[in-house]
């Protein structure tokens, strides 16, 4: 994950707390889903989501949108 991630991450306390995870990718996932998983100790993860994007560096979404917008209707109504 980006170092600004982890740092945030590493600075709070998420014991409790509804986290989730996702990500964006360019075809290659990684563990960073794992990642945020075991960085937030004690946490209840719900939703994950990986958002992906062509691997070409360009803003050419793989992932269809109707199922990224069903994922953040689905979060909003929590
Ligand atoms: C520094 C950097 C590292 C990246 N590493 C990966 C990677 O390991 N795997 C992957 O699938 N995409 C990787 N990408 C591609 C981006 O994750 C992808 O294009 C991006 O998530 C699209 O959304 P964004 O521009 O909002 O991040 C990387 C991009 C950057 C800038």
């Amino acid at each position: 994950m980006a170092p600004a991630m982890f740092c945030f991450i590493k600075q709070h306390h998420w014991e409790n707390r509804k986290v989730i995870p996702f990500q964006t990718h360019g075809r290659w996932p990684g563990h960073t889903i794992e990642d945020i998983k075991q960085l937030c100790q004690g946490a209840m993860f719900q939703y994950e989501r990986a958002i992906q994007f062509d691997s070409q560096g360009g803003n050419r979404l793989i992932t269809k949108p109707e199922e990224i917008d069903d994922w953040i209707t689905l979060l909003m109504s929590l």
